[in-house]
């Protein structure tokens, strides 16, 4: 077994990693093991998984389950590709399912291996269906400030996080966006872009990522509203809150509104393989289905459909559904965001937030030197693995996390605060 000594120095010679500065990876965390909501790491040393992960390991680390699904689909049939013409049991039946769990109307998957391929995926249908529809012209995709998407080059245009642009430039073409949480912006812009050159609006139902920033009550109501007008798709980013993480199945059931596309990855497999995908309206399927052969959706990944993949995620479905946690989130979150409003009394602290399990804690810079970066690297001192965005500590804990847990993320988390505040 190579010592962390050792390990640290091979990964910095030979590992780059994501969001990358050798700065920022001085001395990493090197994880070896995890239970529940507990992560260890190759030092003995034991962590509260804050963020479950990325926002992702939903039903708590070292699930055997899924360890043994994957097993026994790989000695199976470990691959095969899923392009038109061939297909795999677990890849067929977990679509069905999917459409089960999906709103109304919604009712054909196409799989991906992760978020950015989802929101690629959704951009490029978006665009196919107008195009089909006579209106090639009608392509522009707006996303919103503070939204984020992934990285590829599609996703990384949609998201509008700055810090994700410099240097990768040029960005794809066709791409804008409007404040977050302002549907009048929303139609102002329609109109003044033209909608015969908009094709969908793409948001998280709470932007993660951004800093976790959830939306005013009326707000996608007004969204669904402007899009139905101006003709224009509305596209769900569900990466983060599909799968139960607000305490309801989707995100956007919240306020009960009903997208043309969903777009999922993290929590359909919790983490254990990668995999999302696009949900389709009925409309948007019919469209693709109704074609003349000529007219192909020429759209593909090698890795759409892998059954392994597949298997893991009715595995991880079989947990979610058999321990309740959709209700669980719904259960535990309002204990999360009343032991963390206390915080909201701290001259340090310019805004506690969130919705169901997920919550932000955005810092006042000039009362915390550091801001929310020192706070993220002292509670890795004290046991609590999570990240930020800004001035911003995210907090977003698996669904399974004890009770005596959370206490205990809230009360480190609330103690770091406070002790890392100028006096
Ligand atoms: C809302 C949202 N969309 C898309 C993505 C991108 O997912 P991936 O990193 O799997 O490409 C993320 C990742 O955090 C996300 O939070």
């Amino acid at each position: 077994m190579l010592s962390y000594e050792e390990l640290t120095d091979l990964d910095h010679q030979f590992l780059l990693h994501p969001q990358h500065h050798p700065s920022d990876h001085v001395e990493p965390i090197i994880f070896a093991r995890g239970e529940g909501a507990i992560l260890w790491d190759v030092r003995g040393r034991r962590y509260i998984d804050g963020l479950a992960c990325l926002w992702n390991v939903n039903v708590g680390h070292g699930r055997r389950e899924l360890a043994a699904a994957a097993a026994r689909q790989m000695e199976e049939l470990a691959f095969v590709n899923s392009y038109v013409g061939s297909s795999n049991v677990p890849a067929i039946t977990l679509a069905e399912r999917v459409a089960k769990l999906a709103p109304p109307g919604l009712n054909t998957t196409f799989f991906t291996t992760g978020g950015a391929e989802s929101n690629d995926t959704a951009f490029k249908t978006a665009r196919f269906y107008w195009s089909i529809k006579g209106q090639p012209e009608k392509a522009k995709i707006i996303g919103r400030v503070n939204g984020y998407h992934g990285v590829s080059i599609g996703a990384t245009s949609a998201t509008h996080l700055p810090v994700f642009h410099p240097r990768f430039g040029p960005l794809a073409p066709g791409f804008l966006h409007v404040p977050a949480m302002d549907p009048d912006a929303l139609e102002e812009t329609i109109q003044r872009e033209g909608p015969e050159t908009v094709a969908a609006v793409v948001a998280e139902p709470v932007q993660g990522a951004g800093g976790v920033y959830p939306p005013p009550a009326d707000y996608f109501a007004r969204v669904r509203e402007v899009c139905d007008h101006y003709e224009v798709l509305l596209i769900a980013d569900e990466v983060i809150t599909g799968f139960g993480r607000l305490g309801t199945f989707w995100g956007l059931q919240q306020w009960d509104v009903t997208p043309d596309i969903i777009s999922f990855a993290k929590g359909i497999t919790s983490g254990y393989m990668p995999l999302g995908g696009v949900i389709l309206s009925d409309t948007i399927r019919s469209l693709i289905y109704e074609q003349p052969p000529e007219i192909k959706w020429m759209h593909a990944f090698t890795y759409s459909a892998h059954p392994a993949c597949c298997a893991v995620a009715h595995a991880n479905l079989d947990i979610i559904e058999r321990e309740g946690l959709v209700e669980r989130a719904a259960r535990l979150a309002p204990r999360l965001h009343t032991r963390l409003g206390v915080l909201r009394d701290e001259p340090s602290v310019k805004e506690v937030r969130g919705l169901g399990m997920m919550a932000g804690i955005e810092l006042r810079p000039d009362r915390v030197p550091g801001s929310a970066g020192a706070v993220i690297a002292e509670l890795k001192r004290r046991g609590v693995f999570t990240r930020h965005r800004l001035d911003t500590i995210c907090l977003s804990p698996t669904l399974v996390i004890k009770e005596e847990e959370l206490e205990e993320l809230c009360d480190v988390v609330i103690q770091t605060v406070r002790d890392l505040a100028t006096k």
